[in-house]
């Protein structure tokens, strides 16, 4: 098996590495945390460096797959993408084996499509995103670059979500719409409308 490094050692990793171990084509090698977490281990993998690290990492390794989560701000994850590309890493694509993606959807490089997710027909999925557990994109729908379509959402068919936009656990977004991008749709909202870029919506006026 081919190993993979991990950027980011909190909750949303933890959830990472069982994909990871699920889909058993990644060894997990080790993880880069905050300075302070060297030399300790999440779920028995241990922390082997720092963010500065990366540069010499990517001289012994291949795979990365950025682990930090995503809720207020994509800007960290996306700084990460672009060095870890810039250094010459490779960022798979990681699918869970419980979730489920047409053969008429497409998926971008760094992006975790999480446990008991769907991505049904004509979606299309950009680089660096989350499809967190049980979240629905459906047919047609598009998701930008640096999303982050958290635990169980729903996004419906033919809707974009623009880039580096996060979408609140389980919300429901509906068909045919567009959210902008930079958005932040709080969680258990409904959306009936479109909302423009740089926007907080949470259903309230
Ligand atoms: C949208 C969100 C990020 C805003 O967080 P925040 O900036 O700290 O804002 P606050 O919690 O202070 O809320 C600001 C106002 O918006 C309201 N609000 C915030 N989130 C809301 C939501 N999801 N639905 C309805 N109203 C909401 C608050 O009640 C508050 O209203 P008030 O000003 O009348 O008191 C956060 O509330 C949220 O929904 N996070 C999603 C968490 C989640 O889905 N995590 C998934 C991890 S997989």
């Amino acid at each position: 098996m081919d190993e993979i490094i991990l950027v980011g050692g909190g909750g949303h990793c933890a959830s990472c590495i069982d994909v990871i171990e699920q889909e058993a084509k990644f060894q997990v090698a080790g993880i880069v945390d905050m300075p302070d977490k060297h030399s300790t281990t999440l779920l028995g993998y241990p922390i082997i460096g720092k963010d500065e690290d990366l540069p010499k990492l990517t001289e012994n390794y291949r795979y990365f797959l950025i682990t930090l989560g995503q809720i207020k701000s994509p800007q960290r994850r996306i700084a990460l993408f672009e060095e870890l590309l810039q250094l010459g890493a490779q960022l798979p694509t990681i699918i869970s084996p419980r979730a489920y993606i047409s053969r008429h959807a497409t998926v971008g490089a760094g992006t975790v499509v999480m446990h008991n997710s769907l991505i049904n027909a004509g979606a299309i999925v950009g680089c660096n995103c989350i499809i967190n557990s049980c979240a629905l994109i459906e047919h047609d729908a598009k998701v930008g670059d640096h999303c982050h379509i958290s635990t169980g959402s729903i996004i419906n068919g033919g809707t974009q979500i623009a880039e580096c936009t996060f979408i609140g656990s389980g919300s429901v977004v509906r068909d045919n719409i567009r959210i902008g991008s930079n958005a932040l749709i709080g969680g258990g909202v409904s959306v009936m409308v479109a909302v423009p870029d740089n926007s907080l919506y949470t259903g309230k006026k």
